[in-house]
């Protein structure tokens, strides 16, 4: 190994996040109004704009937003809720929050995503929703999963944490993954999704009741924002007649999101050009490796671009060789039915779930990547892989 190759770090990711988000955070600052005010209001007109939907609300982070959209779809107690379990933990994780089981289903290896075809045997008399994920950005299958769900007459609520700005074909238009297509859909602005505010959700419906609920219960059951008891010219008394919880996002958050939300087509247009740029390259570099599967009706942002080993090849070798290159890699996607508070005595009948836990690795890709780093990715694991 040269020096050079010591020394060079190519991180798995990176937010593009700059001077304007920094002016921009300013504005709340400098006006003394720092949580849920009129950015967060600014905000969610915004991204309703940008996905196409009627409502669009604005909390903490995707997973207190997916635990409102369950709620929402009457999820409680002794309810199934069916998932995948190739998911970050997260998406299990807000079934049990309503004292509910996810039941999981298998995923397609091409895709990554939940396999429609394995939905209708997995429900039973208890399922009161399904939970689909658009894992990575690349859109599930939502057509054929609402259309199951109809058949039942099941709500569907759209993990769609890593998919701002993915789309989709929907009656022959491309729409934005959160129009809704299902039910609810909910977005992550954690640093390692597309677009940031730190932490950070939104909830996105075309359903007024759902979304007069999620901004109720997001503010402690309050009946009445600050917002409207604030600009008031009579005195306002506030109730609470449910259990609520705080799960507001912050003036500041919302003022740095309404930037990146100006930069996401710009970004999404980077990610994709470096996406067929690595299948291109890599195809050409190393023969026997498998790359996702982008269907004819959807356009993934490249949240995440995973490759999967030939069979001969370790994973966790093929990781260490990058990271001792200068490259930072990750395992495919969990699978949380093996993460203890998941495990079951009868097991799981989950291969392709595993299989892409095991055989697949995620390699570098953020909008600010340069041709050349690219390269020495493709270089490294190429060597990696045939040494
Ligand atoms: C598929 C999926 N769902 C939910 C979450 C949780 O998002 P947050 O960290 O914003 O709560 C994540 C975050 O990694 C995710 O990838």
């Amino acid at each position: 190994m040269t020096t050079d190759q010591k020394r060079r770090t190519i991180p798995l990711a990176r937010p593009l996040i700059g001077e304007a988000e920094a002016e921009a955070s300013r504005r709340p600052i400098m006006s003394g109004w720092l949580t849920q005010g009129p950015e967060v209001a600014a905000f969610e007109q915004e991204f309703a704009a940008y996905t196409g939907a009627k409502h669009a609300t604005a909390v903490s982070n995707c997973t207190t937003a997916l635990h409102l959209a369950l709620l929402a779809v009457g999820v409680g107690a002794d309810d199934e809720v069916i998932t995948v379990s190739h998911s970050y933990v997260a998406t299990a994780n807000v079934v049990r929050y309503c004292n509910a089981t996810p039941v999981f289903v298998d995923i397609e290896a091409a895709t990554s995503n939940m396999d429609p075809a394995k939905i209708a045997a997995a429900i039973t008399p208890r399922t009161k929703a399904i939970l689909c994920v658009h894992q990575m950005g690349m859109p599930c299958d939502i057509a054929a999963i609402v259309a199951v769900a109809k058949e039942h007459g099941l709500p569907v609520v759209e993990d769609a944490a890593c998919a701002s700005g993915s789309e989709i074909r929907w009656d022959g238009q491309w729409e934005k993954v959160g129009k809704a297509h299902g039910d609810i859909a909910c977005f992550s602005f954690h640093p390692r999704k597309v677009i940031t505010t730190g932490d950070g959700g939104m909830i996105t419906t075309n359903n007024s009741d759902y979304d007069k609920q999620f901004r109720l219960l997001r503010q402690h059951g309050m009946s009445i924002s600050d917002r409207v008891r604030h600009s008031a010219n009579q005195v306002i008394f506030e109730e609470h007649s449910v259990i609520g919880y705080n799960y507001r996002m912050t003036d500041v958050q919302a003022a740095i999101g309404r930037e990146q939300l100006k930069r996401l087509p710009d970004i999404v247009a980077t990610r994709r050009r470096l996406g067929d740029r690595y299948r291109q390259l890599l195809s050409a570099a190393i023969p026997g490796l498998t790359m996702p599967h982008e269907p004819e009706w959807a356009r993934t942002n490249w949240q995440s671009f995973w490759v999967r080993l030939p069979d001969a090849l370790d994973q966790r070798e093929v990781m260490q060789g990058m990271l001792d290159r200068g490259v930072a890699t990750r395992r495919g996607i969990m699978c949380a039915h093996r993460e203890v508070p998941y495990q079951r005595e009868s097991g799981y009948d989950l291969p392709e779930s595993e299989r892409a836990q095991d055989r697949n690795i995620i390699l570098p890709l953020y909008p600010q990547m340069t041709d050349e780093e690219q390269d020495y990715v493709v270089e490294m694991l190429s060597e990696v892989c045939t040494q």
